[in-house]
């Protein structure tokens, strides 16, 4: 086996530091989650995508999960603006896209439409309840979306604390043949590693020849822990209880959407074009609250060929601790009872941080419980 092609046969390069925009007079300011979607379409990650997706993608991913062209692809990346923006904008004119007054990047307007949000968020996120976070981000955003092919002209800023972490696909491909490594599984994470976490992604290990720990930290929700906070856990983590040279920590500077089942397909094709041969999906992937099933995320899979999504999709039960085991387990593994079972989640570490209580051991390492008590009182 070697690394994964990429989606749709070709990483895709849209960044070119030199284009010189100084001769456009049309730019609109664009919000931080656009600004990292652009980088990520820029530097390949969200290959075969080029730009900010017209309308007939954007239907075809709603209603079929595909782009028009055939290829897999779940979650419609855009570009809101406002109407009062929109009506000054014309079609086949380059624009400059702004964030903070910075221009980052250049697209070439090719459509301008209106999109149904609610329409979208019951197709992507299946629900209209605005206590969503992915869909209040969707409903709050602007409501015309600007479509057409990118270039990225400046590097977005990196968070200094973890600025060393940030690698494109081309770099992570890279890395992984420079260790050798033939086969990759890829793990995402919004949460700090607690055991679960470490047991399922050990388990993978034992099957393949390096780990791809990357966690996203582009915006989430306002209660998930600190991407600062988390990538000293990670290292932590990694220094005691990881062989070195079998995990490779890079960030996925992308905005969480908890979409869920769908979100988990994204997140699949995204690290398969990191060069990831297999992906981890748990329980409840990239779910929030009760909106999904246990293992709706794991079943969608089942609705595709696996040579469309062309990465090997590595599915976990819940796991838990059985204090007769004395072990990490899951049903598929531990005979006892329930009474035995301790159940971890980022959600529970997260609210007995909260509420002043250290989780044990069987939760959580004691290093990054160290990091997670030391980040709340920044
Ligand atoms: S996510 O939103 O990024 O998916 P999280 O960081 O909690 O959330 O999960 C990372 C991965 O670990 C996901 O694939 C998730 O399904 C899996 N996972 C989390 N907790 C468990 C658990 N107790 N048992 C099995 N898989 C889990």
């Amino acid at each position: 086996m070697t690394l994964s092609i990429p989606h749709g046969g070709l990483l895709v390069n849209k960044i070119d530091l030199n284009y010189d925009h100084s001769s456009l007079t049309s730019e609109i300011e664009i919000d931080s989650m656009a600004l990292s979607d652009m980088e990520l379409i820029a530097n390949g990650a969200f290959s075969p995508l080029t730009g900010f997706l017209g309308k007939e993608d954007y239907k075809s991913i709603l209603y079929n999960m595909k782009l028009k062209n055939g290829f897999v692809w779940s979650i419609p990346v855009t570009l809101p603006v406002h109407e009062n923006v929109a009506k000054h904008l014309n079609l086949g004119e380059n624009i400059k896209l702004t964030y903070k007054n910075t221009v980052y990047g250049v697209l070439k307007v090719q459509e301008i439409y209106v999109p149904d949000k609610l329409l979208e968020a019951k197709l992507v996120y299946q629900t209209t309840d605005t206590k969503h976070p992915g869909v209040k981000k969707l409903l709050d955003r602007p409501n015309v979306y600007v479509a057409g092919p990118i270039t990225l002209t400046k590097l977005p800023p990196k968070n200094n604390s973890f600025s060393s972490y940030f690698n494109s696909p081309m770099e992570t491909r890279k890395a992984f043949e420079q260790k050798g490594w033939k086969t990759v599984v890829g793990f995402q994470t919004r949460n700090p590693v607690h055991r679960a976490h470490e047991y399922i992604q050990k388990c993978a290990l034992e099957t393949v020849d390096g780990l791809f720990l990357n966690p996203l930290v582009g915006e989430t929700k306002s209660d998930d822990i600190a991407a600062d906070v988390r990538m000293e856990s990670y290292e932590v983590l990694l220094k005691n209880y990881y062989p070195d040279e079998r995990v490779f920590l890079s960030v996925f500077p992308a905005a969480m959407r908890y979409a869920g089942p769908k979100e988990a397909i994204f997140h699949a094709l995204v690290r398969k074009n990191y060069g990831c041969t297999h992906f981890i999906v748990g329980r409840d992937h990239a779910g929030v609250g009760d909106y999904y099933g246990t293992y709706d995320a794991q079943e969608i899979f089942k609705q595709f060929k696996p040579e469309d999504i062309g990465i090997n999709i590595l599915c976990f039960e819940h796991s838990f601790y059985c204090t007769t085991c004395g072990n990490m387990a899951s049903s598929k593994t531990c005979p006892h009872p329930k009474e035995d079972h301790l159940h971890l989640s980022g959600t529970k570490v997260r609210e007995m941080l909260r509420n002043g209580v250290t989780p044990p051991p069987q939760f959580s390492r004691p290093e990054v419980i160290q990091v997670l008590i030391k980040g709340m009182k920044k």
